[in-house]
């Protein structure tokens, strides 16, 4: 064996390159993380400091753990979130405030239109306000549409009405006038039926003075990504800012699936030729994200997960092992990080 073998690069070490210095000055980079990669002298939170310039918590701000009893708020994780990107001059994104999962149920119990607006609003008000200043984002509604096009009938749609949206953005900006107020879903560069649904939805939010900022576009994508799809979807989108020209898209939960969504079955093995499609993926996901901050509509992007370990599409919705971000198991380095990095800063 004379085939040379290259030593591993870690995403900690002063060796491997910074996503955030390598977009410096024109994208924002990040990652959704948890609280106990936060502190200490740890590979993982050496990782997030010298990486990103962005997070999100993965889970602890949702309305689950935030407030599982009604009246009873459990700050926690948030207040050290919060510290977290204080100390580290990071930009923080709330996620997230209105969601039809990871929502406890007492929300609904017994709820007409009136007490669940008034429960909403006491959820957003509390929350937002808490954080104002240091909670640049919200997520304020997550998921609202269904698959197919056409608003999903969350329990927030059928005991509210449609407007529960319009309600939720105003109270988030009466909580945080200065907060950057988002409507994230999914499958948006993928389905025209989902994101003509979205552009309609927005187009209203805007017209009727909504205080809606911008879009974000999960982008949790595919062995099968049509990046063409993908280009024309965003467009779709960012064509609004002919009515608010600082209307914006961020891409706000980016992972490239092994696997296609439907498929439990097949277990994959990680080849090379994987790894070159990946790599081009990537590549090709980047200079469109540069492209579209160049132009002003796009200033951030963020990593669903830290690595490949931690990546939440290892359990879900099949059992098998996933490889879907640029930082692998181990923290270690993938082709596709430098070719990224090298994206970033134009080598
Ligand atoms: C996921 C988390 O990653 C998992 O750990 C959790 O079990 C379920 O939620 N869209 C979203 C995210 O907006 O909140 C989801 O996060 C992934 C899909």
């Amino acid at each position: 064996m004379n085939k040379e073998t290259k030593a591993p690069v870690f995403a900690w070490e002063d060796a491997a390159p910074s996503l955030k210095e390598a977009f410096a000055g024109k994208l924002k980079i990040g990652a959704a993380v948890n609280t106990r990669h936060l502190s200490g002298d740890t590979p993982e939170c050496r990782t997030i400091k010298k990486q990103f310039s962005v997070l999100t918590l993965e889970n602890e701000s949702k309305p689950e753990p935030v407030q599982p009893q009604e009246g009873r708020f459990v700050f926690g994780p948030l207040d050290r979130f919060a510290a977290f990107g204080e100390e580290n001059g990071i930009r923080l994104r709330g996620h997230t405030l209105v969601w039809h999962s990871q929502c406890p149920a007492w929300f609904f119990d017994g709820a007409d239109r009136d007490l669940l607006l008034k429960r909403m609003r006491d959820h957003i008000g509390t929350v937002v306000s808490r954080y104002r200043g240091k909670i640049a984002v919200w997520d304020v509604v997550n998921e609202a549409l269904k698959d197919s096009g056409g608003m999903r009938e969350s329990p927030w749609y059928k005991i509210i009405g449609e407007d529960y949206i319009a309600e939720a953005f105003r109270a988030a900006r009466e909580a945080d006038p200065g907060a950057r107020l988002i409507l994230n879903d999914y499958n948006l560069e993928s389905s025209d039926a989902k994101v003509g649904t979205m552009a309609a939805v927005a187009e209203k939010l805007l017209r009727d003075g909504v205080p809606l900022d911008g879009i974000g576009f999960q982008m949790h994508l595919g062995p099968d990504t049509d990046l063409g799809k993908l280009r024309e979807n965003v467009r779709k989108i960012t064509a609004l800012r002919s009515l608010r020209p600082d209307f914006q898209i961020e891409v706000t939960e980016l992972d490239l699936s092994s696997y296609r969504w439907g498929d439990l079955a097949e277990d994959i093995k990680w080849t090379e030729e994987r790894e070159r499609r990946f790599r081009e993926t990537y590549a090709a996901l980047f200079r469109f994200y540069l492209d579209l901050a160049e132009e002003g509509v796009l200033d951030s992007v963020v990593f669903w997960g830290l690595s490949d370990g931690v990546s939440w599409l290892n359990g879900f919705p099949r059992r098998h092992r996933n490889y879907p971000l640029l930082i692998g198991r181990d923290l270690r380095l993938k082709p596709a990080f430098f070719e990224v990095a090298g994206i970033g800063t134009g080598d």
